[in-house]
Parts: C-alpha cells; sequence; structure tokens
C-alpha cells in the first residue's frame, strides 16, 4: 500500500467512515490472499470516499477506468440507487473472474455491468453520458482518459482520478519512470484546464476530483 499517511491514521479514519460492506472485506481479504498487486484495490478508506461522492452527486450512472477485482465497482454500486448502473472497464480475464463472483453474491451486483478490453476503446464506443467517472488503470493513458472523460460526462458531472500522488514520485524531476511522468503530465493538464475546477485530495495516493465550470462542445476534445 501506499504509505504517504501512516497506516494507523488510514486505518483509524477508515473505522470512523462509512463501514466496508462484508462482501467488499471478503472480496478485499481473498485480493489480499490471491492477487499479485492487492494494493491497486482502493480500500475501505477511499472506498467509502467513493461512496459518499455517489451520494453527494446524486450519481445514478457511473463509468470506472480500471476494474481490478471489482473492490470499487462495488463500492459504487453500493451507494447507487436501485436502477443506477456502474459501467466498469478492463483487460485482465483473472480479475475479472474473481470481480464477477463476487458480484453473483452482492445484493448490488446486478448494478455493475463489466466490459472487457482497452478501457480507451470502451470509451469510443459509449454513447450514453455518465454523472461520475473513476480513472484508476494503466497510468501512461490517465491523460487521454481525462479528455475522453469530459466529452462523456454529464452537465454537473465529476470525474474522480486516482493515484495523482504516485507514492510521492510526483515531487521527482526529472520523473524517475514513464508512469510518473504520465502522470505529472495529467496533473498539469487538470491544473491548466481553464474549464474546470479541481482540488486533489491527499486520501491515500492522492485523488484528483474534477468537475467542469459549464457544458461544452463534447466533440472539442
Ligand atoms: C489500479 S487497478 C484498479 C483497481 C480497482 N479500481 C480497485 O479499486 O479494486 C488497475 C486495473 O486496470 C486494468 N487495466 C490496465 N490497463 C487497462 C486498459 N488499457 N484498459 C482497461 N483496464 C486496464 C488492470 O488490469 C488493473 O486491473
Amino acid at each position: 500500500m501506499p504509505e504517504l499517511i501512516r497506516p494507523e491514521i488510514e486505518t483509524y479514519a477508515a473505522a470512523h467512515s462509512i463501514a466496508e460492506s462484508s462482501v467488499c472485506r471478503m472480496l478485499r481479504e481473498e485480493t489480499v490472499r490471491t492477487m499479485e498487486c492487492p494494493q491497486m484495490m482502493v480500500g475501505p478508506l477511499e472506498g467509502a470516499f467513493l461512496k459518499m461522492m455517489v451520494q453527494l452527486t446524486g450519481a445514478t450512472r457511473v463509468l470506472e477506468i480500471g476494474m481490478f477485482t471489482g473492490y470499487s465497482a462495488l463500492c459504487l454500486a453500493e451507494a447507487l440507487p436501485e436502477g443506477g448502473s456502474v459501467t466498469t472497464c478492463e483487460v485482465d480475464d483473472r480479475s475479472a473472474a474473481v470481480a464477477r463472483r463476487y458480484f453473483a453474491q452482492s445484493p448490488n451486483g446486478h448494478k455493475i455491468m463489466v466490459k472487457m478490453g482497452p478501457a480507451l476503446e470502451t470509451m469510443r464506443g459509449l454513447t450514453n453520458h455518465f454523472d461520475l467517472i473513476f480513472i484508476d488503470a494503466d497510468k501512461q493513458n490517465y491523460a487521454d482518459y481525462y479528455r475522453r472523460s469530459l466529452n462523456l460526462l454529464s452537465s454537473g458531472g465529476v470525474i474522480l482520478i486516482d493515484n495523482v500522488l504516485w507514492d510521492g514520485d510526483v515531487l521527482r524531476d526529472p520523473p524517475p519512470d514513464a508512469r510518473t511522468a504520465a502522470i505529472q503530465e495529467l496533473n498539469r493538464l487538470v491544473s491548466a484546464d481553464q474549464g474546470v475546477t479541481a482540488v486533489m485530495l491527499t486520501i491515500r495516493d492522492g485523488i484528483f476530483v474534477v468537475r467542469p465550470k459549464y457544458s461544452r462542445e463534447r466533440s472539442d476534445r
């Protein structure tokens, strides 16, 4: 896990936030036990934050870029009203198999639609708009995910972007690798975008909360 925040502080904060469901807890435990990079999961505190964002925005249509074993998708679905939906993108079959097993056990799993394949291609094929978009896939494509998300956002919608502090490596100059450089580029892009308001939160590994100031032509990006 990224440890920009002391682990015991994160545990304390999670314990005083929206509780993790039992299905999410079992999914998290299996992911830690069986998957190679379980730290990719958002975990209980950021999961509670995602739920709060669904509630605050009144979102009914959510798009997630990067599902992994489904922890964040399930958190988002749990916060949605009946009739709401999470469309989530993933390339890895093994991760998706774990996710589908837990979605089947959850009373909210039917709200989740899994789209297998590269997310940029999936996004190109989407025709409806989304109230909340959570970007959490491969970092090299972050700037493209951001640009496409602006086009897919409904009026008043919000984009959340995970790992924008990248374990503190965003401070390094020159960047140590391509992924760090991609996150630095994304952070510059968002903060220079006159069309949005944004706040970078230091929750876990950093979350950008981005909201367009006005509705824009969707074809200009
Ligand atoms: C950080 S993990 C997502 C974690 C997830 N949001 C959670 O909290 O459990 C990133 C995921 O994005 C997937 N991914 C990587 N490149 C992708 C792409 N081009 N399109 C869709 N998914 C991709 C990876 O397989 C991985 O499962």
